[in-house]
Order: C-alpha cells, then sequence, then structure tokens
C-alpha cells in the first residue's frame, strides 16, 4: 500500500515519472545522491536522465555520491557522457575508463572527510539530492535502503530533494538505520558511541518536506555485490592473519573476543573476514563502513554479536538471505552515516582493527591502494585511509603477485602512495606477516623480505636491497632512485648524471 510508505497525504500528490524528475536536472549542477557500493543508490531517474541525453539534450554534471554505486547511475551516466566531475569514490569500469581518459574530473577523497567538505561548503553548492528511500514519514522524514551514504547531508544541503521511492526494497528495513550529524566547529561536541552497538540518533533522515519536489516509484532491485570465490591464497591470508590475531592475544595485547573488526571491499577482503567463521573467536564485534558476506555467516555462526557500517552490500544470494531473516539480523546491524562508519574519533575511541587490501605494498611498508605504476586509477582510497590512520591496529593484506604472476606485490617503491609507513603496522600475504610495529625502515625491508614474499620476486627483492644498501651506505631508507623514480635525474653538458633531492 503506497500509503505505508507516504505517510504524509500531501507528499503522494508529488509522484511523478522518471522521466518527469529528469527534467530538474540542468547542466552545470551539482548532484549529491544516495548509494555507498552497488546498495540504495537511485536507478530509475539517472536511467531517465541517459535517455535525456540521447535525445539530444545537453546534461553535464557533478556528481557525488557516498562511495561507489551500481551500474544505473556511474556506469549509464558515464556511458551518457553526464558525469563531467566526480566524487569521492567509484569502482565501475567505464566511469574509471572515462577518468582514465580525462573525460571526467575525479577527486579521490577520503570517505570519512568528504561528508565534512560538503557540510563546510568546500564543495560548493548542492543543487539537487536525489535519494533512494523505502519510505516518508508524516513529517517527511526520509528511511533510507539498504545504505546511508551522505544521504543525511545531501538532502540537508540540497535546494531540491527528489526521492525514488523503491517498492522492492522491504519497508521491515524501518529501524537499522541510525541517523546522527555532528554540528560543525567550533560547535561540535564528541560523538557518543563507546560501543558498535550504540544508537544515538534517529531512524530516520529529517527532511523538510516543501523541499521534496518529486518522488519516483520503482522497483529496480540493487545491483549487488559480485565477489570472486574464495580460493588458496586467499584461505591462506586468512590463516595467516588469524595466527597473528592469535598471537596478539595470547600476548595480551588484544582481548579474547578482540576488539572491533573492519573489513575493506572487495574479494580478497571478504575472504579474509570469512576466515574468521571456523575460528575460535566468540563475541565479535565489527564497526566497519561496508558489510560484506563474511559478516552475514560470521552473524549466522553466532560469532559476531553486532555490525555496524554504513552499507548492506551483499552477494544477490546473501540479499535474500537477508531479506528472509531481517528480523533477526535487523537486531544485530546498524547502518549509519558514512561520516559517523569512517570518522576517526570513533575509530580511535573503539580501537578498531583495521583490516584493508592493497595494490602493492613497498619494502618500508608505504601502500598504494588505488594507482596502478602511480598513474592508472583503479578505485580509490575509499575509507581505507580513515581507518589505516586511526585503528587500533593497521593491517594490509595483498597477494604476493597480480595479473597471474605477472606483477610482484611487493615492490622496492611504491609508485603512488595512499598509506605511507607511518599508518602501516602489519602486512598480510598468503606467505606470512610482517610486523612492522616499531621497525627502523632497514629492519622492515628485511622482515616484508623475509615473511611476506617468495621465488623469483623475493631473490629479485633481495638483490634491489641489497645493491641499494651498499650504494646508499648512509642513508636512512636505502633506495636506488634512479631505478625507481628517473624524474630527478639531471644530465651535465659533459654527460654526468647526478641525482637532484
Ligand atoms: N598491479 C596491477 N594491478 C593489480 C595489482 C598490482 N600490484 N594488484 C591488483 N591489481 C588489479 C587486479 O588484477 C584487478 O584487476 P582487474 O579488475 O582488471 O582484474 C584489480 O586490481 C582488483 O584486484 P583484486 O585482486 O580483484 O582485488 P580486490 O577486489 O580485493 O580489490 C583493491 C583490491 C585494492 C583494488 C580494492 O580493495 C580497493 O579498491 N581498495 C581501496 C579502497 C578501500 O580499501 N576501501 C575499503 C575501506 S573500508
Amino acid at each position: 500500500m503506497l500509503e505505508d510508505r507516504i505517510k504524509c497525504k500531501e507528499l503522494r500528490e508529488k509522484i511523478i515519472t522518471a522521466d518527469e524528475a529528469a527534467m530538474f536536472f540542468k547542466t552545470g549542477m551539482n548532484v549529491g545522491t544516495s548509494g555507498f557500493t552497488p546498495a540504495g543508490y537511485p536507478k530509475a531517474v539517472p536511467l531517465a536522465l541517459a535517455k535525456r541525453r540521447k535525445r539530444g539534450d545537453k546534461i553535464e554534471m557533478t556528481l557525488m555520491t557516498g562511495a561507489s554505486v551500481g551500474d544505473e547511475l556511474d556506469g549509464t551516466l558515464s556511458r551518457a557522457g553526464i558525469i563531467k566531475r566526480r566524487y569521492p569514490y567509484q569502482t565501475n569500469s567505464f566511469c574509471r575508463n572515462n577518468i582514465n581518459s580525462s573525460q571526467i574530473e575525479y577527486c579521490d577523497m577520503h570517505l570519512g572527510s568528504f561528508p565534512q567538505w560538503i557540510k563546510y561548503d568546500f564543495m560548493g553548492h548542492i543543487d539537487i539530492a536525489l535519494v533512494e528511500a523505502i519510505a516518508i514519514r508524516e513529517d517527511g522524514g526520509i528511511i533510507p535502503s539498504t545504505s546511508v551514504g551522505n544521504s543525511n547531508i545531501y538532502i540537508e544541503k540540497a535546494e531540491k530533494v527528489v526521492i525514488e521511492l523503491n517498492i522492492s526494497q522491504p519497508l521491515e528495513l524501518e529501524g537499522i538505520h541510525d541517523i546522527y550529524s555532528p554540528d560543525n566547529p567550533p560547535f561540535r561536541k564528541e560523538i557518543p558511541i563507546y560501543k558498535s552497538g550504540d544508537r544515538i540518533g534517529t531512524t530516520y533522515i529529517p527532511c523538510n518536506p516543501n523541499k521534496i519536489v518529486g518522488i519516483v516509484i520503482t522497483d529496480i532491485k540493487d545491483a549487488n555485490n559480485e565477489l570472486a570465490p574464495i580460493d588458496n591464497v586467499s584461505t591462506r591470508m586468512a590463516e595467516n592473519l588469524i595466527d597473528f590475531l592469535d598471537n596478539e592475544v595470547k600476548c595480551k595485547r588484544l582481548p579474547e573476543n578482540l576488539l572491533p573488526l573492519q573489513s575493506g571491499v572487495g574479494s580478497v577482503a571478504n575472504a579474509v573476514l570469512a576466515g574468521l567463521v571456523s575460528s575460535k573467536y566468540e563475541n565479535l564485534t565489527v564497526y566497519s563502513e561496508v558489510l560484506q558476506d563474511a559478516v552475514l555467516d560470521l552473524i549466522d555462526c553466532g560469532k559476531v554479536d553486532m555490525a555496524s557500517a554504513t552499507s548492506l552490500t551483499l552477494s544477490k544470494e546473501r540479499i535474500e538471505d537477508f531479506y528472509n531473516n531481517i528480523k533477526k539480523y535487523k537486531e544485530k546491524i546498524i547502518l549509519r552515516p558514512q561520516e559517523i562508519s569512517n570518522n576517526s574519533e570513533i575509530i580511535r575511541r573503539l580501537g578498531v582493527i583495521g583490516i584493508n587490501t592493497a595494490i602493492e605494498v613497498d619494502l618500508y611498508g608505504n601502500v598504494n591502494s588505488s594507482n596502478v605504476l602511480g598513474s592508472r586509477i583503479i578505485n580509490g582510497i575509499g575509507g581505507s585511509g580513515d581507518f589505516a590512520r586511526n585503528s587500533y591496529l593497521s593491517i594490509f593484506v595483498t597477494q604476493t603477485t597480480a595479473k597471474n604472476g605477472d606483477i610482484s606485490c611487493i615492490v622496492p617503491m611504491v609508485s603512488h602512495c595512499d598509506h605511507t609507513e607511518h599508518d602501516v603496522q602489519v602486512i598480510v600475504t598468503e606467505q606470512g606477516v610482517a610486523d612492522l610495529r616499531g621497525l627502523s625502515p632497514k629492519e622492515r625491508a628485511k622482515t616484508i623480505i623475509e615473511n611476506c614474499t617468495y621465488g623469483e620476486y623475493k631473490e629479485m627483492l633481495k638483490d634491489y636491497y641489497n645493491r641499494s644498501l651498499s650504494e646508499c651506505k648512509y642513508k636512512h631508507i636505502p633506495h636506488l632512485i634512479g631505478e625507481s623514480l628517473s624524474w630527478h635525474k639531471r644530465f651535465s653538458e659533459t654527460g654526468t648524471m647526478k641525482i637532484i633531492f
């Protein structure tokens, strides 16, 4: 019944088609949408916008989301050439190609600080907030669906609000969200979350009903998160990580039920967390930005008591399980705005164990999460920096090689640095664990080579390290800069080469 979904009679009069809603969007606008991973993002209006573009209407806009979103938004609008500027994170192959080929200006940002930038007006005026909802309250309050992301902030800041009321999302989702928005400095107080299960806000996003200019009814489902099957390499990474955690517990640096876990996006992160299903750990908690399939598995086997995030990033099969058992899961899951899920104050207070995936790691512990060969973007830094910088333990996992063994993921010097040596404590590969805490650069290099590499690449890295050590006896961080950074090479008229530094 529509009356159950739109409680306010006057707002029911604002129901329009997706094509009508698409007419609100003008070229040059800044548009903020819901969505964090392929969950809870608008679908019908972006599809209608692409149709408008196909008919010849010029529409170019800045798209701001929570994080990555499904193909109906990033893919369709990239293919149609509608996105000209994109913040703060994406994972869509069409969007990525347009970024790498300079058709989209992309500013890849920490997901925890981007919402603040909008609140501080650093990102300019928000013309339209386009958000998916399951229902609208009598007072205009909007109940989000499978993610919260930045929806609360876009709704607060935007001039106009367009809602996609998605009837494929069950009404029973109501109650899972906890919406809270800290005041801007100098009025900000502490955010009173002391456990991952603490609720501090409302179950809906407050919204002035006069701002709502259109409500589009849709039933297009979330695209869902497709994960690669858990393979031997991921299983070994998980075993190595759990051995490391076991030792931390044994040494009393972690409690018996660990501390709240955060796990990044992607197949590797999911596989590593799934390794905990067969571990001895009980009464675990999660304080993360995404909840992938492994977290539902951990809830099902009774190992996770409470999980907090901003998005339900589930596969097609697991989202069905979630919907079928929504009452059970709602007791153990909270979805918050990303300003809160990725908030440095809370991450540090709770003592989160941050587990993120690296594209490559260098001998001294610097991590590249985003740009291959220093220049080709894959996704972005996402929330990894929010967690790596503030976690109790900052762990990065990576396979030792990528592209069927053609590339080593442990390299002499990362070609792009997202996480510096100062924010990276532990490296886990399928070969072993490098615990870098308190180690000098030279000690870090030896530990990483010894514990995390193997075979031909191990020998090559040893050779690089030994040669750089003998050529840089009086250097804190031995490097053969000429081999890694030719930019600093200068040749004199007589042909002698020197490195400028
Ligand atoms: N050199 C070149 N390419 C590499 C590489 C390397 N050293 N390591 C990985 N890749 C490529 C893979 O081949 C793959 O490419 P493909 O899509 O063309 O096949 C791609 O990167 C993704 O790697 P994959 O092994 O499938 O891992 P994943 O799905 O676990 O993703 C990251 C890994 C690093 C890309 C992903 O975790 C990410 O975007 N992280 C940054 C954001 C983040 O951490 N967010 C979470 C915070 S909560």
